[in-house]
C-alpha cells in the first residue's frame, strides 16, 4: 500500500515556490520516482479554449494538443471528473502516446470556474490504479494546486 500521507507531506515540502511551472515540473518528477510501475506522468494545461496543451512531464514525448472531445484526458477535462481506466485498450478513443500504457488515471484541476488542466498518469500494468490510489493522487493534486499560483499560467 502506498503511504499517501507521507507523499502528501513530502510533496508539500518540495513545492517551496508559488511558480506553477516549477511546481508542475517538480510534481511530475516526484510522482514518477515515488510511485511504482509508471511509464508517463505529466500535466496538460488548458491554454486554448477546449484544448489541452502539453506541460511539464516525465516519460516519452507525448501527444499534443488534445482537444476536450478526445481521449481519456479530454473526458476528464469535459466532465471535470477523475477518469480511472483499468484497460486503456477497452476505451475506443484512448489516445496512445506510448504503446506501453495499459492503465491510466487522469485528474482534472479546476481553478474557480475554469478547468486549469489535468494531471495524467499512465502505467504499463493493467488496473494499476485502485480507488485508494485515485483518492491519494487527488489529494496530491490538491497539494500542487494549493502550493501554486495557477491563475498566473498564461493562455496562448
Ligand atoms: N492517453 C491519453 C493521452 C495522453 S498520453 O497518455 C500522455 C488520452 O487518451 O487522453
Amino acid at each position: 500500500m502506498t503511504d499517501y500521507d507521507s507523499l502528501e507531506r513530502q510533496l508539500a515540502a518540495l513545492l517551496d515556490t508559488r511558480d506553477w511551472l516549477t511546481n508542475a515540473a517538480q510534481t511530475s518528477a516526484f510522482l514518477m520516482q515515488a510511485l511504482d510501475d509508471l511509464n508517463w506522468v505529466g500535466f496538460y494545461l488548458q491554454r486554448q479554449p477546449e484544448t489541452l496543451i502539453l506541460g511539464p512531464f516525465q516519460g516519452l514525448p507525448a501527444c499534443n494538443p488534445i482537444p476536450f472531445s478526445k481521449g481519456v484526458c479530454g473526458a476528464a477535462a469535459r466532465s471535470r471528473q477523475t477518469q480511472r481506466v483499468d484497460d486503456v485498450h477497452a476505451v475506443p478513443d484512448h489516445i496512445a502516446c506510448d504503446a506501453a500504457s495499459r492503465s491510466e488515471l487522469v485528474v482534472p484541476i479546476v481553478v474557480g470556474e475554469e478547468l486549469w488542466g489535468v494531471l495524467d498518469i499512465d502505467s504499463p500494468l493493467p488496473a494499476r490504479f485502485s480507488r485508494e490510489d485515485q483518492a491519494g493522487i487527488e489529494r496530491l493534486c490538491r497539494v500542487f494546486g494549493a502550493a501554486s499560483d495557477l491563475a498566473s499560467a498564461p493562455a496562448v
